[in-house]
C-alpha cells in the first residue's frame, strides 16, 4: 500500500471543516483591519531564501532542479516571497500596505506532533509604516486573530536591540550562537560558550537582559542605546491598548532577517512544539533590489492552532437522504434539486440498492430521508422521515423543506 510522504498529512471532510471554519474566522478578524489577501507561488527562486533567511531554513528548503536547470526551492515560509512580490508589483501602491496570506510552507524538518515537513500559515506583513504604532498593531492584529478562534496562549513581545548592544564586541557567527542559547534558555550552554570566547562578563547582562519585565530595567543593563524611545512607545502603546502579553528582551525568533521588534506566541496545552505564532519587524525589500520599505509582521502556524483547539464537533447543517424505489430516479433527482434550491443539504442515493437498503445506509449517515415511492410520485409529495426520531409523514416538498429547516444546525 502507498503512503503518504513522511510529515504530510490527509485530512478527512470532518478535519477541513473545523479547519476552515476556523480559517473564516481568522479572515473575517483581519479582514476587521483592512489587510487584503496577496498570494504568492508556491515554490520560488531558491536564492530568495537564502539571501537573508538563515542557515536554520536553508537546512530545512525542498530545493531541486527543474528542467530548465534553474534551483528552485518549495517555500519554506512566505515573508521573502512577500517582500519580492512588494518590489515587483506594490512599490508604487499607496503605503503602508496590508497584506495576509493563507498558504503551505515546506520544512524538511523531523516531524512530530505539531511540526510537519507540510504545514499551514496564517500570516500578516504590513509594508512601508516605521513607526511604534505600525509595530503595535502587527503584535493586536496577531492577537487578534488568535483569540478570533478561542485560543489560549501567552504572548511574549520583545526587542532584539538590547541584545544586538550587548553582544555588539562579539563576531556575527558566535553571536548567533549566544542568541540561540538564550533564546533556548540554555544558560549553561551560554556561559561555556561566553567562556569559550573570553567573554564571561557579558553571562550576567545577557541573562538579566532575559528576565528584565520592564523596558527601564533593559536599559539599565544595555545602556542607552538609539531605540530607546521605540521601544518605550511600542511598549506603551500595548499596554495602553490593554493587549494581554509578557515583555521578554530574550526573544530571538529562528529566522535572521530580523531587526527591531520580535513576538511569539505560545499555546501552554501543546507540548515541545508550542509556539503557535512568531513575528517582527524586517527589511527585505532593499535586498531584492527595491526600497528600504520597513516591514512588520507574523505567521500564525495554523495547524498547531487547530492541535492547540482540539476536535471539537461542527455543527453541520441537517442531511437529507433522497431514496427512491426502481423507476422513480428522475423524480429523485427532482426532488433532490427542488430541496438544494431550497438551500437543503441533500444527497442521492447512487447504488443499486432497495427501499430497505438506502434506509438503513441513510440512517448511518443522514439526519433526514426523502422517501418517493410510487404513491408520492404520483401525488407529487414525499414521505419524511426523521431518521433520529424515526417518525414519518406524507407531506408536501416545501412542508418537508419546512421540517427539515426547522431543526437547525446538527
Ligand atoms: P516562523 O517562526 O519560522 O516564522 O514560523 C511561524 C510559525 O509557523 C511558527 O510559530 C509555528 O507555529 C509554525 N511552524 C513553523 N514550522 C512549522 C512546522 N514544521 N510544522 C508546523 N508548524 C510550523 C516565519 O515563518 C516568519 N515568516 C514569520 C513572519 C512573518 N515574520 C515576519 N512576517
Amino acid at each position: 500500500m502507498l503512503q503518504k510522504p513522511r510529515g504530510t498529512r490527509d485530512f478527512l471532510p470532518d478535519e477541513m471543516a473545523r479547519r476552515r471554519a476556523a480559517e473564516a474566522k481568522m479572515r473575517e478578524a483581519v479582514a476587521r483591519w483592512g489587510y487584503g489577501e496577496v498570494c504568492t507561488p508556491t515554490f520560488e527562486d531558491v536564492e530568495l531564501f537564502t539571501i537573508r533567511s538563515g542557515e536554520n531554513i536553508k537546512k530545512e528548503m525542498y530545493t531541486f532542479e527543474d528542467k530548465g536547470n534553474r534551483q528552485m526551492t518549495l517555500r519554506p515560509e512566505v515573508t521573502a516571497s512577500v517582500a519580492r512580490m512588494y518590489v515587483n508589483e506594490g512599490r508604487s501602491l499607496p503605503k503602508p500596505l496590508r497584506w495576509f496570506y493563507v498558504a503551505d510552507c515546506f520544512r524538511y524538518e523531523r516531524p512530530q506532533k505539531g511540526r510537519y515537513r507540510q504545514f499551514w500559515q496564517f500570516g500578516v506583513e504590513l509594508i512601508g509604516a516605521d513607526s511604534a504604532s505600525a509595530d503595535a498593531e502587527v503584535v493586536m492584529v496577531a492577537d487578534d486573530l488568535l483569540r478570533s478562534v478561542g485560543l489560549e496562549y501567552d504572548l511574549k513581545v520583545g526587542f532584539l536591540a538590547p541584545m544586538k548592544h550587548l553582544l555588539s564586541g562579539i563576531e556575527p557567527g558566535l553571536q548567533r550562537q549566544v542568541m540561540g542559547l538564550l533564546d533556548k534558555r540554555d544558560f549553561e550552554g551560554l556561559a561555556g560558550c561566553l567562556q569559550t570566547c573570553g567573554q564571561d562578563e557579558l553571562e550576567d547582562a545577557l541573562t538579566g537582559l532575559v528576565s528584565c519585565r520592564a523596558p527601564e530595567e533593559a536599559f539599565e543593563i544595555c545602556g542607552e542605546i538609539p531605540e530607546k524611545t521605540r521601544i518605550e512607545e511600542i511598549f506603551s502603546i500595548l499596554d495602553g491598548s490593554e493587549t494581554e502579553y509578557t515583555l521578554n528582551f530574550g526573544i530571538v525568533r529562528g529566522l535572521d532577517y530580523y531587526t527591531g521588534m520580535v513576538f511569539e506566541g505560545f499555546a501552554p496545552n501543546l507540548g515541545a512544539e508550542s509556539q503557535v505564532v512568531g513575528g517582527g519587524n524586517y527589511r527585505l525589500a532593499k535586498l531584492f533590489g527595491g526600497d528600504d520599505a520597513a516591514s512588520c509582521g507574523f505567521a500564525i502556524g495554523f495547524d498547531r492552532v487547530m492541535v492547540s483547539l482540539g476536535e471539537t464537533p461542527m455543527p453541520r447543517p441537517p442531511l437529507v437522504a433522497v431514496l427512491s424505489q426502481p423507476g422513480l430516479l428522475a423524480v429523485a433527482f427532482r426532488t433532490a434539486r427542488a430541496l438544494r434550491a431550497a438551500g437543503v443539504t441533500a444527497e442521492l442515493n447512487l447504488l443499486d440498492r432497495g427501499i430497505g437498503a438506502q434506509l438503513s445506509h441513510a440512517a448511518k449517515t443522514a439526519d433526514f430521508a426523502c422517501i418517493i415511492g410510487q404513491r408520492e410520485s404520483e401525488a407529487g409529495t414525499v414521505t419524511l422521515k426523521d431518521l433520529h426520531t424515526g417518525e414519518q409523514r406524507e407531506m408536501s416538498l416545501s412542508e418537508a423543506v419546512a421540517g427539515v429547516k426547522a431543526v437547525g444546525d446538527r
